[in-house]
């Protein structure tokens, strides 16, 4: 049977290519967004489209409800709306902060939430969280995106040992600079940047072999997980350094 994936925050990026990805390879897709005219282009009439905010858990419980009902279960979610923008330590902005929160961290929790009974009641499914690379170190700029990235990979980390045992599987995908919206507004070097189709390849095939983490390209797996390595104090030295400049 083709499985069956719902996708949030597949109206750009990375989530649209990897709707086509997927369906593509044989899968029943839905895609969930804002904004159901660019969801609608997506789906080309071949998929299901249902609108959603990730930040209103209601709006999430809803639209978890309609897929399942319309596919009869779910087999894959994939997490991946979210919302980036630049910080400035010395003008504090709690409501980019909050919101960075809302859209990356509750809407991850809504999503989990939402389709955790019916794979539960299933024994099966597999819970895709969309984090980044970004999560694995602290840098000025990021301190509420990457904050967010960082407590995603710890949520979908716990939630993986947490699941293993009733047939749910968690995978993490934590992607280096991908070409986007998302992308397109940065002003500060962006090494090993890759297409969105080679994103969604990179997720579809990662889904496929069931692996925990999915980590992109290969430049930027090796540099950021090096960087786990370098001790605190050498990393903010280096850090302050960066910032000073700027
Ligand atoms: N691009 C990169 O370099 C990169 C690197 C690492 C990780 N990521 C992660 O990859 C994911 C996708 O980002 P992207 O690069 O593809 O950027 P993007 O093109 O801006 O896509 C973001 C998606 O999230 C959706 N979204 C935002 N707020 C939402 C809300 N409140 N409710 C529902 N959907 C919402 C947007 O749809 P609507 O506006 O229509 O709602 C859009 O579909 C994000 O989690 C991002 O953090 C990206």
């Amino acid at each position: 049977m083709s499985p069956r994936v719902w996708i949030t925050g597949a109206s750009s990026g990375i989530g649209a290519a990897l709707a086509r990805e997927l369906r593509t390879r044989g899968a029943r897709v839905a895609v969930s967004a804002r904004r159901t005219e660019l969801l609608a282009k997506v789906a080309g009439g071949d998929m299901l489209v249902q609108p959603v905010d990730v930040m209103d858990r209601v709006s999430v419980l809803v639209a978890a409800e309609k897929v399942i009902d319309v596919f009869g279960g779910i087999d894959v979610v994939v997490l991946n709306a979210g919302a980036w923008s630049r910080f400035d330590v010395t003008n504090w902005d709690a409501d980019a902060f909050r919101r960075q929160f809302e859209v990356n961290v509750m809407g991850m929790s809504h999503g989990v939430e939402a389709v955790l009974p019916t794979m539960l009641e299933q024994g099966s499914g597999t819970i895709v969280g969309v984090a980044s690379v970004a999560g694995y170190r602290g840098m000025p700029g990021g301190e509420a995106y990457s904050a967010t990235k960082a407590a995603q990979i710890n949520l979908l980390e716990s939630l993986r040992g947490g699941l293993r045992h009733r047939g749910i599987r968690v995978q993490t995908v934590c992607p280096g600079f991908v070409r986007t919206a998302m992308t397109a507004t940065n002003d500060f070097p962006m090494p090993f940047m890759v297409e969105p189709a080679y994103a969604a390849r990179k997720i579809a095939d990662g889904i496929a072999s069931g692996k925990p983490e999915i980590v992109f390209p290969p430049q930027m797996a090796l540099l950021m997980k090096a960087a786990r390595f370098v001790p605190v104090g050498l990393w903010s030295w280096a850090n302050s350094k960066l910032a000073a400049r700027r």
